[in-house]
């Protein structure tokens, strides 16, 4: 935690309004077109080095430190969001705490779902994916993500299946009291990292990206339910598959193993 005051970046606040149609790629305002659609949005086209990409474990290059990043989390008063496109939760920055990742404290500020999983690991793709995304002091961003397959449900989505059932088909938000970020318990040891993008537009680039190579599970209802609560273009909001463009992926794995 630093008690450093910190700004929303424009990025985001435009995110917040956008109404993404992510359905299929080739309808008019679909994951392929966004490049043309507007001239802010022009990276989701040209840009080399976008999310998100298949990752394939064996070209992954090792590095064997202990503690790829340490979270210093803590609970802060969260808002529930309904963009239309995504489900999300959103803390005032700083107010949830932060992770320390190669030397620079991250705070974290909001989180946010997509299914089926946006990334995929030697060709699998997962049922979900959790975003968990934060802002450096030069608003460099740190996206944390975990994916899912169906299995036991997910105890953080549990805690706030209450809320998503009231936003159901509604663009809206609202205070859900202090949320810990803790009980996302990614519960990793080894995480993939590679240099991407936003997976919504503008897609902005220069994003690290650490991956939790432990796949984590959610029940079919709760993957329902998110799919149910954002409006009908969105149900599956996963954005496809990047050309990976000659970038390196990293394997962080303990020390110890
Ligand atoms: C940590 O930062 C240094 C200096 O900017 C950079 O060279 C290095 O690649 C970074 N390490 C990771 C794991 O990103």
């Amino acid at each position: 935690m630093t008690g450093r005051a910190y700004r929303v970046p424009p990025i985001f606040i435009t995110l917040g309004l956008l109404v993404l149609a992510s359905d299929t790629a080739d309808s008019p305002k679909g994951p392929s077109h966004w490049g043309d659609l507007k001239p802010e949005w022009k990276t989701c086209k040209t840009g080399m080095s976008q999310s998100p990409i298949d990752i394939s474990s064996r070209s992954a290059i090792i590095l064997r430190d202990s503690n790829v990043f340490q979270t210093c989390y803590i609970p802060g008063d969260a808002i529930i969001r309904n963009r239309g496109h995504d489900i999300s939760v959103w803390w005032e920055l700083g107010k949830a705490g932060s992770i320390l990742f190669n030397g620079t404290s991250y705070s974290l500020q909001q989180c946010h779902w997509h299914s089926p999983s946006e990334h995929s690991i030697d060709g699998s793709r997962y049922d979900m994916e959790l975003h968990m995304v934060h802002f450096g002091p030069a608003n460099e961003i740190v996206v944390i993500s975990n994916l899912y397959h169906s299995g036991s449900p997910n105890g953080f989505l549990s805690h706030v299946s209450g809320q998503i059932q009231s936003l159901i088909d509604k663009k809206e938000e609202m205070p859900i009291g202090a949320v810990d970020p803790r009980h996302i318990k990614e519960d990793g040891k080894n995480y993939y990292q590679y240099t991407g993008s936003l997976t919504t537009p503008p897609c902005s680039q220069g994003i690290t990206w650490i991956i939790n190579q432990k796949v984590l599970t959610v029940s079919s209802d709760q993957v329902d339910l998110l799919r149910q609560a954002v409006f009908d273009y969105a149900k599956e909001n996963a954005r496809p598959l990047q050309p990976i463009n000659g970038r390196q992926v990293y394997l962080h794995t303990p020390t110890n193993q």
